[in-house]
């Protein structure tokens, strides 16, 4: 059977990502934009048309704002948006995002209702949430995209500070995608020497800063919108991961529920990804310095969800967040 992937968002993240699933020929590729009339179709016939000389045999379609088209989709990838432009956070995209998200999401729940759906909308780990309570699906399938870019920009500092290949550093980043999120140099190693053997702790130091702010770093040279090239990589690496049920191990944002005493917070994690989605969690031990940071950048998540909460109430015609309750386990 063909599979299929919606993308929702067909700004420059949503474009890239189409191209490299095109051409890894995956699945049949549906690009929905929004408001630019007509664009979305013609990037993805564009697209098509790059079909015979890139090999790819997948279907490529876009339309503007028709989601029946997601309809049985195996996963949705939610990108749709607006990105941060400088001197703006991640956290000041809420507002408007969240509406935004919150009606792909509901569009997802009643066309694509087994569909595994990675978030990439900013700021991500409340737009998680958001889909997360808008679809009702199990947290399984909820996926945000995060610790693979926060990781990918860990491993190039660290290829360029110590002048290696980056294909021998494996990085771990967890936390939120914001400026608290937690890049861990002991769970990071260079050819499986640990980091912290090849470097002293300011260098290292220096290097978590710029990871933490490795998205502001970004935005400020483009002026005009944020990164795409590299989140739309790590979006690919983690279909690729579902579609071929690899079993990876990749940091994600995941929903918790008790995992490193986090309660229903979407923070980034080491989870398994297969072709359920989320296979698992991984609980790896923290010290008690990474354990409070992590517990900081949930905080700050949760902060994020309250205002939701609170934005939801303000207005009678949102229905507010919190979903009747439904059962609901990580597949594992
Ligand atoms: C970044 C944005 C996409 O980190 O969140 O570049």
């Amino acid at each position: 059977m063909r599979k299929k992937i919606a993308l929702i968002g067909s700004g420059n993240v949503g474009q890239i990502v189409a191209l490299r699933l095109a051409e890894m020929d995956l699945a049949d590729i549906v690009l929905i934009g929004g408001i630019h009339m007509g664009r979305t179709a013609g990037r993805a016939l564009d697209l098509a048309e790059a079909a015979p000389l890139e090999g790819y045999h997948k279907r490529i379609v876009g339309y503007t704002g028709e989601f029946a088209a997601i309809r049985d989709s195996d996963i949705v990838v939610i990108s749709a948006g607006i990105p941060r432009r400088p001197g703006m956070s991640r956290d000041d995209l809420l507002g408007m995002n969240t509406s935004i998200v919150r009606m792909v999401s509901e569009k997802v729940a009643e066309l694509a209702p087994n569909a595994i759906v990675i978030v990439v909308t900013n700021p991500l780990d409340a737009m998680c949430h958001v889909a997360y309570e808008a679809t009702g699906f199990p947290r399984h399938r909820i996926i945000g995209m995060a610790g693979v870019l926060d990781s990918a920009r860990f491993a190039t500092f660290i290829g360029m500070e110590l002048n290696v290949s980056v294909e021998n550093v494996s990085a771990c980043v967890l936390g939120g995608h914001g400026d608290s999120m937690v890049p861990l140099p002991r769970y990071t190693s260079v050819a499986g020497i640990p980091l912290t053997h090849l470097l002293h702790e300011e260098q290292i130091e220096a290097l978590v800063r710029r990871t933490r702010t490795g998205g502001a770093e970004i935005v400020n040279l483009l002026k005009t919108g944020s990164a795409y090239f590299a989140p739309a990589c790590a979006v690919k690496e983690m279909v690729e991961a579902i579609i071929k049920d690899k079993k990876k191990i990749l940091p994600c944002s995941a929903y918790l529920e008790g995992e490193y005493g986090i309660h229903g917070v979407f923070v980034g994690v080491p989870v398994k990804l297969g072709e359920e989605g989320i296979e698992e969690i991984l609980e790896i031990e923290l010290s008690a310095d990474e354990q409070g940071a992590l517990l900081d950048s949930a905080n700050s998540v949760k902060t994020l969800v309250d205002k939701i909460r609170k934005m939801a109430q303000g207005k009678e015609t949102i229905v507010a967040l919190g979903r009747k309750s439904k059962a609901r386990q990580v597949h594992s």
